[in-house]
């Protein structure tokens, strides 16, 4: 999906094929030559494979899935929303919302986006009193009608899967946290460092319906659900009021090149192709000297761009089809069903 995006993006704009390589120092230039808003630089090490690079965006916009309901909060509760707000403050016992994922060299952001957003809900709508980190490596290896696990899913197929069928608990790569730890390596995406390099040929893991030896629940009694799963119509006012009540969303956009280089400040496309949509979480928004931006945690890493592994983009205009897919849950707050 991400390649046919592509491919028909070539088409439409031959002429951005004349761009220089997405990685190179030229292109970087170029883009702070053009853009007001923000700030690119160097996050992937020019010889990254573009095979790598592609598939970090996996989520299939979603099209072949059936669409969430649609939830809608009133216009009164609209009115009180402030001008600024950033679920790390709101709900401050909630340690998951300042964590940020690797995917690895898989394209499963439709699965990060999704267990990232459900974890901090289940903190949120438990007044913090249930910390359960969902497992990113259950959904993508699991979810056989999500799509095609590390080539590329979709999300309201992953919160439907997580209200019908549940997700088990997790953690990091190699933790050995939760009932399945993520099981891909982060690699080297960044600058030059210690893991191994970014390749793109990675396999979706087996699913496997079984707990990291040590832990002491059984895959079946440890899985949470999602107790209603939707989504929220294209709007930035009902985005707004969902994250304020709810928590976190999980949302897609599509990428351009000139995305890859995001630093700080707030994003806004300048040019460049596009590499397919990628999904991520959603935890806040705010004006900035007059823009209007949403915050966003990313899953490549903290040391992807300048904010620890969050960006912000403009917000209220759909931007690169920022407010097209939203979809959201509320979890049902006991395990075992
Ligand atoms: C990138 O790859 C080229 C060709 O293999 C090599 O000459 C160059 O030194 C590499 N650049 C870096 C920064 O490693
Ligand atoms: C969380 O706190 C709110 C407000 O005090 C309360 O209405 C709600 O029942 C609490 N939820 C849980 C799951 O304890």
């Amino acid at each position: 999906m991400a390649l046919l995006y592509t491919i028909i993006i070539y088409e439409m704009a031959g002429h951005t094929l004349k761009l220089p390589h997405p990685l190179s120092d030229e292109f970087i230039d170029l883009i702070n030559l053009k853009q007001t808003t923000w700030r690119a630089g160097r996050n992937f090490h020019v010889n990254t494979s573009m095979k790598h690079i592609t598939k970090l965006m996996g989520t299939m916009i979603d099209g072949n899935f059936k669409k969430l309901p649609v939830v809608t909060h009133t216009q009164e509760f609209i009115n009180t929303l402030p001008d600024n707000f950033d679920s790390r403050n709101n709900w401050p016992y909630c340690p998951t919302l300042n964590k940020i994922s690797d995917q690895g060299s898989c394209g499963s952001c439709w699965a990060f986006g999704a267990v990232e957003a459900m974890t901090d809900r289940v903190c949120i709508h438990s007044n913090g009193t249930k910390n359960f980190h969902f497992s990113a490596d259950d959904l993508v290896s699991c979810c056989s009608y999500c799509g095609n696990g590390c080539e590329g899913g979709y999300q309201s197929a992953a919160w439907e899967y997580w209200k019908e069928v549940g997700i088990v608990s997790g953690g990091p790569y190699d933790s050995n946290q939760g009932c399945r730890s993520y099981e891909i390596p982060p690699c080297e995406h960044s600058v030059p460092g210690n893991r191994m390099p970014c390749t793109g040929e990675v396999q979706t893991p087996k699913c496997k319906r079984t707990c990291n030896f040590g832990y002491n629940v059984d895959y079946k009694n440890d899985k949470m659900y999602g107790k209603h799963v939707y989504s929220i119509q294209s709007d930035e006012n009902q985005i707004r009021a969902e994250l304020f009540k709810n928590g976190p969303v999980e949302a897609t956009f599509i990428v351009y090149s000139d995305f890859i280089a995001f630093k700080d400040g707030i994003y806004k496309h300048t040019q460049g192709y596009s590499f397919g949509g990628h999904a991520v979480k959603i935890i806040g928004w705010g004006i900035d000297h007059g823009t209007k931006y949403w915050l966003i945690a990313n899953s490549w890493n903290t040391d992807w761009g300048d904010l620890n592994g969050f960006f912000k983009i403009i917000r209220g205009e759909n931007h690169c089809n920022i407010e097209n897919n939203i979809v959201a849950g509320e979890p049902l707050l006991v395990n075992n069903l």
